[in-house]
C-alpha cells in the first residue's frame, strides 16, 4: 500500500527535512508552503495524510483554520498538527475538528514516524470499516438487480455483457422507476473497473451554466465564482465509471463537449490551456426516447450513436408481471426488517391485485407501496383492502363499466367482452380478490380465470 504524505509548513528547512526523513519506497511526499498551497494540492491529488504547522507565519495563516478547511473539503484525510507554541486550547480545538495528533516541536523524527503509521493505519482501518458497513447496508437490502421473469432474466444477460467490454459506452433506456440506475450500478460492479469509483451525475440536477465545471473541474478564478481549484466528475470517475442520468436533459453545448471527450479520453478544465486524459467508462441513462429527440432537433444525432454503443432497454413492470409477486415478497421482507414490522405475507387476492395493477411509476412505485403498506398495516398479512382503492380502480380499463350493478341502466350499448369483464370484475371485488370462489361463483376454471385476467389487462407478455 503506497501512502502520499502532505507536509505543510512556511519554513523550508522543516519541509525539506521532513520530505528526506519520511520519504521512502512506500511513502511518497508532497510540501506546502501555505495553507492555500496544501489546499490546492489536496483538491487536485491523492493524499492520505497532512502534516501540518500550526503557525505558518509567512502566508498568516492559522493552521486550525487551514484543518478547519481541510476537514470540511476531505473528511477522510488524516491530520497531524505540529507547533513550536504548544498551547492547550488550541491542542483541544484541534482534536475536536478531527485531527489526529498535536505535536509539539522539535518534533522527534522516529516518534513522529511511530504516529504516522499509526494514524495511515487508522485511516486504512476506517476505510476498511466504510466498505464493510457499505456491503453490510447491501446484504440488509439487496441491490442486485431481481426478477423471475424472462425479460429480466434477458436484461441480466445484457447487463454481463456490457460489464464485460468495459471500453463500451452504454446507454440504459426505460420508464421511469424501472431500475436503470439500478443496471448501471450493476453493469459497474460486474466490470473489470469494480474496484474503481462509480461516479453518479444527474444532468438534469445541475443548473446549465454550471455542468461544464462539475464533469470536468476548473482552475481558480476560471469564473468569478470559482475560488479554488475543482476537480472534475471525469476525474473523480478516472478508472471508474461515471453515470450520465437523464442525458436526454443535457443541454446542446455540453453535449457536443461530451462527445469530444469521449472521442478523445481527454478534456480540458475550466480555465486550463492543458488537456487532461481519463480511463472513464461512461453509462448514460435516459427515459426520453433520444432518437426522436434527435429527430426533433434536441440531441445531436452523432453523440446519440456514440451513446448508443450497447443499448440496454429496461422494460416497463407490466410488461413483465411475473416480476411483480417475486419484487413485492422480498420489499415486503426487506420492509417488515427495516420497520421491525410483523408483516409476513402478501394474501393471494392482495397479490392479484398487484399483479393486474399497470404500475405507470414501475418498481420504484412498487417498493413504495410495499413500504407504506408494511408500515400501515396492522395484521400479518397484507389483505385486498389493505390496499389503496386506486389500484383495484386503475386496472380497468376504459371500456370497462365503472359500476357493474348498473350495466345495462344507461345508453349504451355493450359487447359480450365488456359483459364478460364486467361479471369477473363486479365477482372479484365482491369476493375480495379470492380468485378460487371468484372462478367457482362465475363457472369457469381458476386457469381460465387467471387467464382472462391477464388477457384484459393489456400488454402482458
Ligand atoms: N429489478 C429490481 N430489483 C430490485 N429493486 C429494484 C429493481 N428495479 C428497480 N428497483 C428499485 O426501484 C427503485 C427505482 O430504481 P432506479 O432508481 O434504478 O430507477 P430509474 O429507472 O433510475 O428511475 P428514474 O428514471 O426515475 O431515475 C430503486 O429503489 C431500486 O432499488
Ligand atoms: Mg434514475
Amino acid at each position: 500500500m503506497s501512502n502520499t504524505i502532505l507536509v505543510v509548513d512556511d519554513e523550508e528547512s522543516i519541509r525539506v527535512s521532513l520530505e528526506a526523513a519520511l520519504t521512502d519506497e512506500e511513502t511518497q511526499v508532497r510540501t506546502a508552503s501555505s495553507g492555500v498551497e496544501a489546499l490546492r494540492i489536496l483538491d487536485s491529488d491523492l493524499v492520505d495524510l497532512v502534516l501540518l504547522d500550526q503557525k505558518l507565519k509567512e502566508s498568516e495563516e492559522d493552521g486550525i483554520e487551514v484543518l478547519r478547511e481541510i476537514r470540511s473539503r476531505h473528511r477522510e484525510i488524516v491530520a497531524i498538527i505540529m507547533t513550536a507554541y504548544g498551547r492547550i486550547d488550541s491542542a483541544v480545538e484541534a482534536i475536536k475538528l478531527g485531527a489526529f495528533q498535536y505535536l509539539t516541536k522539535p518534533v522527534d523524527l522516529d516518534h513522529l514516524k511511530v504516529i504516522i503509521s499509526s494514524a495511515l493505519s487508522t485511516a486504512h482501518l476506517q476505510r476498511h470499516v466504510d466498505t464493510l458497513q457499505q456491503d453490510v447496508d447491501n446484504l440488509m437490502s439487496p441491490t442486485d438487480v431481481f426478477g423471475p421473469s424472462r425479460k429480466t432474466q434477458e436484461l441480466l444477460e445484457r447487463v454481463e455483457l456490457a460489464a464485460s467490454s468495459p471500453t463500451s459506452t452504454v446507454l440504459i433506456r426505460g420508464e421511469t422507476g424501472v431500475g436503470k440506475e439500478l443496471v448501471a450500478r450493476q453493469i459497474h460492479r460486474s466490470s473489470p473497473v469494480a474496484k474503481g469509483p462509480f461516479v453518479d451525475f444527474n444532468c438534469s440536477a445541475v443548473p446549465e451554466n454550471l455542468i461544464e465545471s462539475e464533469l470536468f473541474g476548473h482552475e481558480k478564478g476560471a469564473f468569478t465564482d470559482a475560488k479554488g481549484v475543482k476537480r472534475g466528475l471525469f476525474e473523480m470517475a478516472d478508472r471508474g465509471s461515471l453515470f450520465l442520468d437523464e442525458i436526454g436533459e443535457m443541454p446542446m453545448p455540453m453535449q457536443a463537449k461530451l462527445l469530444r471527450v469521449l472521442e478523445t479520453k481527454s478534456f480540458r478544465k475550466l480555465g486550463s490551456t492543458v488537456d487532461c486524459r481519463v480511463q472513464v467508462r461512461v453509462i448514460a441513462a435516459t427515459n426520453k426516447d433520444l432518437f426522436e429527440e434527435v429527430q426533433k432537433g434536441a440531441f445531436r444525432e452523432d453523440l446519440y450513436y456514440r451513446l448508443d454503443v450497447i443499448p440496454i432497454d429496461v422494460p416497463p413492470l407490466r410488461e413483465r408481471p411475473e416480476d411483480i409477486p417475486a419484487l413485492a415478497e422480498i420489499f415486503v421482507e426487506r420492509f417488515s426488517r427495516d420497520l421491525r414490522r410483523s408483516t409476513r405475507k402478501i394474501s393471494d387476492g392482495a397479490m392479484e391485485i398487484l399483479r393486474s395493477y399497470a404500475w405507470p411509476g414501475n418498481v420504484r412505485e412498487l417498493k413504495n407501496m410495499i413500504e407504506r403498506l408494511v408500515l400501515l398495516t396492522q395484521s400479518t398479512e397484507i389483505l385486498p383492502e389493505h390496499l389503496p382503492a386506486s389500484l383495484s380502480g386503475s386496472r380497468r380499463r376504459r371500456t370497462e363499466i365503472e359500476e357493474p350493478r348498473l350495466l345495462f341502466a344507461g345508453e349504451e350499448l355493450l359487447t359480450l367482452e365488456e359483459v364478460e369483464r364486467a361479471a369477473i370484475v363486479h365477482t372479484l371485488e365482491r369476493l375480495k380478490g379470492n380468485k378460487t370462489k371468484a372462478a367457482e361463483v362465475l363457472g369457469i376454471s381458476r386457469q381460465t380465470l387467471r387467464s382472462k385476467i391477464r388477457d384484459g389487462d393489456g400488454g402482458g407478455e
